[in-house]
């Protein structure tokens, strides 16, 4: 299969540059930019993308690459500070801009750079820079340029080299993904090999030829990656798979009858499937810990504990099953070289106490979308392919301070309200729009509980209540977001069904905190 290869210099959208190459069929994949010349000539890969950074690359010690890497034959892409180490490492210049650029910014390209084809000649870009290229390196000419940057990209069609000062993997530049496509396919020849309807097939055939006789387990949690994962293996070795469903009582409202509805003995899979209730041992774990660390670790702890002990039932096994994306590969550290902070998004690792041989991950080279389609195509209920992410510790850390029974069961019935809500909403928006989705539509959005209680009046009576904090945020890569501009209307919809149909609760508020410095979940 041919691939591209995304050399990563630490810029933060080193993922989107991965994804957008995918979409146009082309599979792709993120090192790190101290990953050894031979390493990456040993790939063969097509072509190879250099990302932006967040350094300036005339500076001692900044993030660089050999000259090496120009020589090789391969065409090369650079992006932003990707664009800006090329030329210096081949003798251009790059200083500080004595105007810096940021955001949507006028661009006029020369549309006869095969880099541009089919690109109109005015359009607009997304900068985001503080140093620009003061002087091309040789060989190379400027093949667009903004009312302050004279070379807003650079060619040197004869070596295929490529740069680019502006950053074409953001939506916000709108010829961006044609750029990237004229990249892969005229300038690395890229045929577009790479397809989701065949995964599926392909990985099936794989699992079966790998697993053969043996046994698999797998813990499934109902979100889109376990199921997906849980599915593969079902349609390769059935019954050969047992799926451990644990309920920890932290689950959205409903949650847990609608995944043993799917895949349980009622479901369409062929599989066997153990749902182990354990709300109550949660609960009892959870009694009394205000901290959010404890009581993440409590949650992923317990996990691991209640999972060894019905694998133990089950005896050994051959493989263990893991969900684990390609995002997950990447900010473990293994892939690229954002080494994100992100241990605790993890429920709690490897179960230590598990016999088994090997861990299966079919998932591991895609990217969320990509699972989702590949979920679509095994026939995957819709409300689960789309569920929006959902944290491993689940309600645990959308109520503030110590977990309760009855704290669950309020922000379960808030959060399912907020949803329903937003749902409709967006659908009548839908409908009034030509099918097209609300601009405010989140990426991710849920009731917290604050622990916090007010007074407030109610009939005649005074209340004590707690007050429901509502999160809606927009986003590309969860690691940075907005809170999204829910229409008032719609606010305050929920804000009377909420205080109306969810005794406990007397307060709404909305969060508008952006990330940084709010995180997206509350604790
Ligand atoms: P934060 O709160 O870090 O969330 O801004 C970013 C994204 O990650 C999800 N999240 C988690 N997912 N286990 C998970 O599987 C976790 O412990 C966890 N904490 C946060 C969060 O829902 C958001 O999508």
């Amino acid at each position: 299969m041919e691939k591209v290869l995304v050399i990563d210099f630490g810029g933060q959208y080193n993922q989107l540059v991965a994804r957008r190459v995918r979409e146009n069929n082309v599979y792709c994949e993120i090192y790190s930019y101290r990953t050894p010349i031979e390493e990456i000539r040993a790939m063969k890969p097509k072509g190879i993308i250099l990302t932006g950074g967040p350094s300036s690359c005339y500076e001692e010690g900044a993030a660089t690459c050999s000259p090496e890497l120009f020589q090789l034959g391969i065409p090369v892409l650079g992006l932003c500070y990707g664009a800006q180490v090329m030329s210096l490492v081949l003798g251009g210049k790059v200083e500080k801009a004595p105007v810096r650029e940021y955001g949507h910014t006028a661009l006029t390209v020369d549309n006869g750079s095969p880099l541009f084809t089919g690109v109109p000649e005015e359009t607009t870009c997304w900068m985001s820079h503080f140093d620009y290229i003061s002087a091309l390196a040789p060989g190379f000419r400027s093949i667009a340029h903004t009312a302050v940057t004279p070379v807003a990209a650079a060619e040197n069609r004869e070596e295929n080299l490529y740069a680019i000062q502006f950053h074409p993997e953001v939506l916000h530049t709108p010829e961006g993904s044609k750029m990237l496509r004229n990249f892969v396919y005229q300038i690395c020849g890229c045929s577009g090999d790479w397809r989701m309807d065949d995964f599926a097939e392909r990985k099936i055939k794989e699992i079966r030829e790998k697993v053969g006789d043996g046994k698999v387990l797998c813990a499934l949690s109902g979100g889109v990656d376990s199921s997906v994962a849980a599915v593969l293996l079902s349609k390769a070795v059935g019954r050969q798979l047992t799926c451990v469903f644990v309920d920890h009582g932290l689950l959205r409202k409903n949650e847990g009858d609608e995944v043993e509805e799917v895949f349980g003995p009622d479901g369409s899979y062929d599989l066997n499937f153990i749902r182990v209730n354990a709300q109550d041992r949660y609960y009892g774990k959870l009694a009394g810990v205000e901290e959010p660390e404890k009581k993440r670790k409590i949650i992923g702890e317990e996990f691991i504990r209640v999972f060894e002990e019905e694998a133990k039932k089950i005896g050994a096994v051959d493989y263990l099953v893991q969900g684990t994306i390609y995002p997950d590969v990447v900010e473990s550290g293994l892939g690229g070289e954002s080494a994100v902070i992100k241990s605790h998004h993890n429920v709690g690792g490897l179960p230590d106490h598990v016999d088994f041989r090997e861990i299966i991950e079919p998932l591991r080279d895609l990217f969320k979308d990509e699972v989702r389609k590949v979920g679509l195509a095994l026939g995957i209920p819709e409300h689960l392919v789309f569920r929006q992410p959902f944290p491993g510790p689940g309600l645990g850390i959308r109520i503030i301070g110590e977990v309760t029974a009855e704290k669950v069961r309020i922000v379960q019935d808030a959060d399912a309200i907020y949803r329903e809500e937003i749902a409709k909403a967006a659908a009548e928006w839908k409908e009034q729009h030509d099918g097209k989705m609300p601009s405010w539509i989140p990426d991710q959005y849920f009731a917290a509980l604050t622990n916090m209680r007010s007074v407030g009046v109610m009939g005649d009576e005074r209340t004590y209540d707690y007050a429901i904090a509502l999160r809606a945020v927009k986003t590309i890569d969860f690691m940075t977001a907005e809170s999204a501009e829910i229409p008032f209307s719609v606010l305050q919809t929920v804000m009377n069904r909420i205080i109306n149909e969810v005794r406990g609760v007397n307060r709404i508020l909305y969060d508008l905190t952006s990330k940084p410095p709010g995180t997206i979940e509350l604790e």
